[in-house]
């Protein structure tokens, strides 16, 4: 079985390190690499969240290449503590995972993107899971290696409710003008969006099951209190979302995701609505469409996935 050569894009948080640990424990994917954006911390932090993980699980073979700290034109303004990630970005733990030895490469993101898709016989997908200026940059500099991009499973966007602004979600309005050039390029995209990923999630009434399974999903517990609160008391969710790793899920059980086919442009100029994905659902427009949007997740199976990745990355390391 040939497996689905895939890039990451990251600002390793909470459900960015679920997704890196699902990417890397299932046998369907294979990782080219981590490459690191500012987003839900700054660029500094998600870079060492993404070595710290890899040297958590033993994988500190997979490359690291450092990207944007800001996106291409807004000013980007982390706070000092994010209510959903913690200071750190992984939820603060009493006993914080050490700081990394491993380094990132010394290329930036967007050559590192660039170089594995020139070096690749065959197309990679894009995964980017925080905000898209990487992926926005890779697509202005590098036109020659679209064709060399099977595809971009983003986690991003909504069709309504939004989760940083009404309409607007978090990874899409911090940088709305990378978004747009993403959803404009032509490049054959899925969206995993807030529609779907809301309801992905582990429920509070299993994160003590998810502790017991092994030693990974242990640590991943005790990084989650910060993020479980967020979405207990805030967010009224009946569980912790695991925005992130519905991307990779997407691609290793299609199965687990009902999307539907819609045109998407990103609002880069509403007073309002700035930064939302304006999904056309009803074809008002008649453009074709330009993106699979997830719109439901068949939630067990999916949050299986998980830990079924966690049990052999656990088993691994052992
Ligand atoms: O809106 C959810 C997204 O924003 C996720 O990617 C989460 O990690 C944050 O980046
Ligand atoms: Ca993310």
């Amino acid at each position: 079985m040939e497996k689905i050569k895939v890039i990451m894009d990251v600002d390793t948080g909470i459900d960015d390190a679920i997704a890196m640990c699902l990417a890397l424990g299932n046998e369907k994917i294979d990782v080219l690499g981590f490459t690191t954006t500012y987003g839900n911390r700054p660029l500094n932090l998600t870079t060492e969240n993404t070595l710290e993980i890899l040297e958590l699980i033993g994988r500190t073979d997979v490359p690291v290449a450092v990207g944007a700290h800001k996106p291409i034109i807004k000013e980007y303004n982390a706070p000092a503590f994010s209510v959903v990630h913690g200071y750190d970005g992984l939820g603060d733990m009493e006993n914080p995972l050490p700081n990394p030895v491993t380094k990132p490469l010394d290329i930036s993101a967007v050559e590192f993107m660039a170089r594995k898709l020139r070096e690749s016989d065959t197309p990679v997908t894009l995964v980017p899971v925080g905000p898209m200026t990487n992926v926005a940059t890779l697509i202005l500099t590098h036109p020659e290696l679209m064709d060399k991009i099977e595809q971009v499973v983003l986690m991003g966007g909504t069709t309504m409710k939004g989760n940083a602004s009404a309409v607007a979600e978090a990874n899409i309005i911090t940088d709305p003008e990378a978004a747009h050039i993403l959803f404009k390029s032509g490049l054959k995209i899925k969206m995993a969006g807030l529609d779907a990923t809301w309801k992905g999630y582990i429920g509070f009434d299993e994160m003590d099951d998810f502790a017991a399974q092994n030693w990974l999903t242990k640590t991943i517990h005790s990084m989650c209190g910060i993020y479980a609160e967020h979405y207990r008391d805030r967010m009224k969710n009946p569980g912790m979302a695991m925005h992130d790793s519905l991307t990779i899920a997407w691609l290793i059980n299609p199965d687990v995701v009902k999307a539907e086919d819609y045109y998407v442009t990103v609002d880069i100029d509403g007073r309002y609505t700035y930064g939302m994905t304006v999904t056309d659902v009803n074809n008002v427009l008649g453009k074709p469409a330009n993106a699979s949007v997830a719109m439901g997740v068949d939630r067990e199976p999916f949050i299986q996935l998980i830990y079924d990745a966690m049990a052999k990355l656990a088993a691994e390391k052992q």
